[in-house]
């Protein structure tokens, strides 16, 4: 396994391994490696020949008040677990490398990013889709993977790669769970013993709303509120509880064909956020 810090070499690699006909796969993270993220390299590797990984906490997707400077970070544990799954190269540059002067040119998706996640974080996905999209151009992948954990960033990813024509294929992998159903989040490691036993009402609230679909409930509203009480009543502080057009992520008020149901809540200090499609 190689590891490179500078765009050139990188670039390098990339395109070296591609005029061998070999397809180029992806997978942008931030760190701080769970099986979450080495599950998004397997499923890079079923579709590429060589498997990327960026390790780059992103300053501009992080608010003046949040976790940049805190954000967990372990390069040398990350470098072994990449190893261990096979991953042919990880591109780990410095803030400088890819943000040598103040950004002044953003890439910004202005419908999804709206709502959820970004009604709170105005400047996040504009700085998620700035980063992507420089990556994109100094990987030159074939093919991304992300999570489905989350959701509302892999769907602006896929808008954006249609969008402004990106020849990037964009795989979206299922979430990966703890065996009592949490879903594996770097921030996990933030709750106490008695959160993160709360913090399951998420995923509870989730399989709830599943089960009421298929035994034909069709009001979201009814969903959404059965969902904040449960979490509340868990000690959790819901930020939000939707359900949306998978696509679009517009608010459904009743369920047709398909819909998911996106949560965020606050379990201590921490922000989690699940999702489940019915
Ligand atoms: O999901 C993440 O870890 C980040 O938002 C990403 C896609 C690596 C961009 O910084």
């Amino acid at each position: 396994m190689e590891v490179f810090k500078t765009i050139c070499e990188i670039r390098e690699f990339s395109i070296e391994r591609k005029k061998r006909g070999e397809r180029v796969g992806f997978v942008p993270t931030m760190g701080f490696l769970h099986e979450g993220h080495l599950s998004l390299v397997d499923e890079a590797r079923r579709h590429a020949d060589v498997v990327v990984v960026s390790i780059f906490v992103n300053p501009t997707q992080f608010g003046p008040n949040e976790d940049l400077d805190v954000y967990p970070r372990d390069f040398e544990r990350d470098a072994e677990l990449c190893e261990s799954r096979g991953v042919d190269a990880i591109f780990a540059p410095s803030a400088n490398e890819m943000y040598p002067t103040v950004n002044t040119t953003w890439v910004e998706e202005t419908s999804l990013t709206k709502r959820l996640c970004g009604a709170d974080r105005p400047t996040h996905f504009r700085g998620v889709t700035t980063v992507v999209s420089k990556l994109f151009n100094v990987v030159c992948p074939d093919v991304a993977v992300f999570g489905e954990k989350d959701y509302q960033q892999a769907a602006v990813v896929k808008k954006m790669v249609a969008d402004l024509n990106f020849g990037v294929e964009i795989i979206v992998a299922p979430i990966v769970r703890e065996s009592d159903g949490l879903a594996l989040s770097s921030r996990n490691k933030y709750l106490s013993v008695e959160e993160r036993g709360n913090a399951l009402a998420i995923r509870q609230s989730l399989l709830d709303a599943k089960s009421a679909v298929a035994d034909g409930e069709r009001d979201s509203t009814k969903l959404a509120d059965a969902a904040v009480s449960r979490i509340s009543r868990a000690g959790g502080r819901v930020d939000y509880v939707e359900i949306a057009d998978p696509d679009t992520l517009e608010p459904l008020l009743e369920i047709g064909d398909e819909a998911v149901m996106l949560i965020a809540a606050y379990f201590g200090a921490t922000r989690l956020i699940d999702n489940a499609r019915f």
